[in-house]
């Protein structure tokens, strides 16, 4: 299978390690071959029509910072330049998430879409403004569109509400859907001051490169879109979200919960609206996790509310789930 991948950052990097040290077993098992075709990163691009050599991709981009060194004569594509220029069969979408314009991802999807191309996406810009359209897009083009990792990092949340759950009606969900803030507000709970929490999770390189991303909310409300449109049917983009982040959490309001039992957390939820919020929750609540912990409980008319728990983030993590949507869009081309 003829792969694009745009961004080669550290979900981009593990893909293709995992792609080096799964080749034999994901030929053995699941007839997947993957070639990648095209990769570019921030600073310039490697082509190669029959299959770029991906230990040696990893090699110069841990020696030089950049994959324009692959070759010697290098190239300067850019992601629209690959798709229009080089053949493949689907397009991995792992640059950074912009929730002004969603570009450059949003760009690369459509695109990828009118030329054919199945679309894997762990962007959650383009999903997060755009999602019917982007489903509507797919749909006309006959294309396959997966973005299991844009929720839940590795953890399958997506496809235990749509899979899992076949047949059930989902009433209401409620998650912790971004690690950093529940990281900050665990060790907000352990005695750390806001901005001694903030540190400790930017030292550790939780914190996203524009930190209003995580502790405005956005991230989490993000996620909320894409869980509202892909398991509730509702069709809804990132303004239909009231969101809260977590910058006016005390220590005074965390203890205080603490006294009643509770912990402050921020909670996406669908249940009559759509809202990204610090709320109180029980600490024997099992959505109540620590750390850079996701958990969502999922409550359907028939089976009753279930919380799945798991890792939110992580560049290995992230793409299993990449994994994943390519072994969905292998089988369903051999079905077909
Ligand atoms: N900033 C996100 C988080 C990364 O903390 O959960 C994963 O989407």
């Amino acid at each position: 299978m003829r792969i694009i991948l745009c961004g080669f950052g550290v979900v981009g990097q593990s893909l293709v390690k995992l792609f080096v040290s799964r080749s034999e077993d994901l030929y053995a098992k699941y007839g997947l071959k993957p070639r990648v075709v095209g990769v570019f990163d921030s600073k310039g691009s490697a082509v190669d029509q029959s299959g770029l050599d991906l230990e040696k991709l990893i090699l110069v981009k841990k020696e030089f910072g950049t994959v324009k060194n692959y070759a010697k004569t290098k190239n300067n594509y850019s992601g629209l330049d690959m798709i229009k220029n080089i053949d493949a069969d689907v397009l991995i979408e792992t640059t950074a998430s912009n929730y002004k314009d969603a570009e450059p991802g949003m760009t690369h999807i459509t695109n990828a879409m009118k030329s054919g191309m199945h679309v894997i996406s762990v962007n959650k810009g383009p999903l997060a403004l755009a999602f019917p359209s982007l489903m509507e897009l797919a749909t006309y083009n006959q294309v396959m569109f997966k973005f299991s990792g844009t929720v839940g990092g590795g953890t399958p949340i997506l496809d235990y509400a749509k899979n899992s759950l076949k047949g059930e009606r989902i009433t209401s969900f409620a998650g912790i859907l971004n690690g950093t803030t529940n990281y900050i507000l665990t060790n907000m709970a352990n005695g750390l001051s806001f901005d001694a929490a903030l540190n400790d999770a930017k030292s550790k390189g939780y914190v996203e490169a524009d930190e209003s991303l995580d502790l405005d909310g956005l991230d989490a409300a993000a996620k909320l879109v894409i869980l509202a449109n892909w398991v509730m049917d509702m069709k809804v983009t990132m303004p239909d979200i009231k969101c809260t982040g977590i910058r006016k959490v005390t220590t005074e309001n965390i203890k205080n919960a603490a006294k009643k039992k509770c912990a402050v957390k921020l909670i996406a939820s669908c249940n009559k609206e759509l809202e990204v919020s610090p709320k109180e929750i029980s600490v024997d609540d099992p959505l109540c996790v620590n750390g850079t912990l996701n958990a969502i409980a999922f409550t359907s008319e028939h089976s009753g509310t279930q919380t799945i728990i798991g890792k939110g983030a992580g560049g290995m993590e992230t793409a299993s789930s990449i994994l994943r949507d390519l072994l969905d869009i292998r089988q369903e081309i051999a079905r077909t």
